[in-house]
């Protein structure tokens, strides 16, 4: 009898135990998404049983074990990661965690990406999650939902939804030192990030920019990205260099960065395998539109002329809890400011800034102050779809809005869109920006030896290319001052001149491309008048 009551007590104690055992399962990359992830959980540390089969929660049949190869944490929370290597591309990874109690965790799956840069890839960009500032239990910050981790469950829940190819998180957690409660808040965070998870278990990888709410090696520790907590990572074989750089970190004294961003770019810019974009994440913007409207001279100065010197077409930023998208963009002459660009291809696209639930904050620039690089602006809970191709990439904006009536995508294929009644933000210059390339910039020829003429160059019904002799192919694409593509013909016919009838094609400046047999590419910039 005593052995009995024993015994009880010892499973009823074990069971109490085992509950808390792991918890708090994320997925991050640090190296090649192709072939690499890291697993990251709390509490006990454990064995990852995966493999290419589904076996449940029946750990002993996956045929791979890694044991974790590091325990970290923060704010009184422990991390363990397990940085798996050498799988497939492109392929779905059963796994569970046996933890050294003896308990297993559900079953979990993940897809790695490709290594294929023919295929394309869709992710999510947002960041800023903290909840607002309160006393005494009302809150003195805007959440207009009078709960600002509500907002950021709806988020998450979305996640979950549109099973993203991963998420570019792009900083700012927690209250953190504000509110010195740091424990519970992470443990919060990482709570409402399981709402992420799908019903049946599979796990979004995330790439990570640290923001000011993190104290230094906060998010290294959390999720396992590099001790520098700055790292790029090339997504889908060379389809996109990913650039996660730190602004808590100076642009321009930290030589570190610098020099690592630098060297980055050049070793990426010019060679036979280049990466199709360059898109770079950080946290606080080169020029907030939201907030006070702040200026990062240091940005400017250092990161800017970079990133437009390499052909960087679109950069991520977060932290003054508003909403943007620009038009492609440059420095100015002063450097205190951007202005369109003159060529679409040669300026960069910012979204941003951060209202993954967030308190709300007005846009700075408005009326007479707008600035004219800013496409639009709001303020609205809502992270940004980004689907890639080697052709393209659409930017749109999912607003936190019917988030338990839009529908669920169910496949897991890389690349696959939005589900088809996400709720996006819909402002006057249209729901989504779309980035294009021309055929082959790098083959421009010089305006003056030009071989192919363009007339009129003020177009009003119709425009006639001079090919200048006899051709027999020819590919000729038009883009928007936007980058919009707006007209593509390939001439596969014996010509010397070529009437395009203006119709359809996009209005004010626009950019002719020609491609020709010999695979010289010339380009004609015209100005179209509104009919
Ligand atoms: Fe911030």
């Amino acid at each position: 009898m005593k052995t009995l009551i024993l015994s009880i007590a010892f499973l009823l104690l074990s069971t109490m135990i085992s509950h808390a055992a792991t918890e708090h399962y994320t997925l991050a990359f640090r190296d090649d998404p192709a072939t690499t992830i890291v697993i990251g959980w709390s509490g006990d540390n454990g064995t990852i049983h995966y493999g290419l089969a589904d076996f449940g929660t029946n750990y002993s049949s996956y045929p791979y074990t890694h044991n974790s190869d590091r325990t970290g944490g923060a704010h009184g929370i422990t991390r363990h990661f397990a940085r798996l290597t050498g799988l497939n591309p492109n392929t779905l990874y059963y796994f569970v965690i046996q933890d050294d109690a003896g308990q297993t965790s559900q079953r979990f799956y993940f897809r790695t990406l490709s290594d294929d840069r023919n295929d394309p890839v869709s992710f999510i960009s947002g960041g800023d999650t903290r909840d607002g500032f309160s006393l005494f239990g009302a809150y003195i910050e805007n959440c207009p939902s009078g709960d600002c981790v509500e907002k950021r469950r709806d988020g998450n829940k979305l996640v979950a939804k549109i099973r993203p190819d991963f998420i570019a998180f792009t900083g700012d957690f927690v209250m953190n030192q504000i509110t010195s409660n740091t424990q519970n808040e992470w443990s919060s965070w990482l709570n409402d990030w399981q709402l992420t998870i799908t019903p049946d278990g599979r796990l979004t990888p995330v790439t990570f920019s640290r923001g000011n709410h993190e104290d230094m090696f906060d998010v290294h520790e959390m999720f396992d990205i590099p001790y520098d907590e700055y790292y790029s990572l090339n997504i889908h074989g060379g389809l996109i260099r990913l650039y996660m750089l730190n602004s808590e970190l100076d642009a321009c004294t930290d030589i570190g960065q610098l020099n690592w961003f630098t060297n980055d770019l050049q070793t990426n810019t010019g060679t036979a395998n280049d990466p199709e974009w360059k898109f770079v994440t950080y946290h606080v913007p080169t020029l907030a539109i939201g907030k006070d409207g702040d200026l990062r001279q240091d940005q400017m100065d250092c990161w800017v002329p970079l990133m437009e010197q390499y052909g960087v077409r679109l950069v991520m930023e977060s932290d003054s809890h508003s909403t943007k998208w620009t038009y492609p963009s440059k420095k100015n002459a002063t450097g205190d400011d951007f202005e369109v660009a003159q060529q679409p291809f040669d300026g960069i696209v910012y979204i941003g800034e951060g209202q993954w639930g967030a308190p709300h904050r007005d846009i700075y620039y408005t009326g007479a102050n707008a600035k004219l690089f800013v496409r639009d602006a709001g303020t609205f809970d809502n992270f940004f779809f980004i689907r890639v191709t080697k052709e393209e990439t659409t930017i749109q904006s999912v607003k936190f809005e019917n988030v338990n009536g839009v529908f669920s995508i169910l496949d897991n294929e890389l690349g696959t869109g939005l589900p088809s009644n996400a709720v996006l933000w819909n402002p006057p210059n249209g729901n989504q920006v779309v980035l294009t390339k021309p055929i082959n910039t790098s083959s421009l020829g010089e305006k003056e030896l030009l071989a192919t003429s363009v007339y009129p160059t003020i177009v009003e019904d119709e425009i006639t290319i001079d090919f200048g002799r006899e051709i027999s192919a020819a590919e000729i694409e038009v883009y928007s001052s936007l980058g919009k593509r707006c007209y593509t013909k390939r001439v596969d016919q014996l010509t010397e001149k070529l009437t395009i009838q203006w119709d359809e094609v996009c209005q004010g400046i626009c950019y002719l491309y020609i491609k020709m047999e010999d695979g010289k590419t010339e380009s004609h910039r015209l100005v179209v008048q509104g009919k």
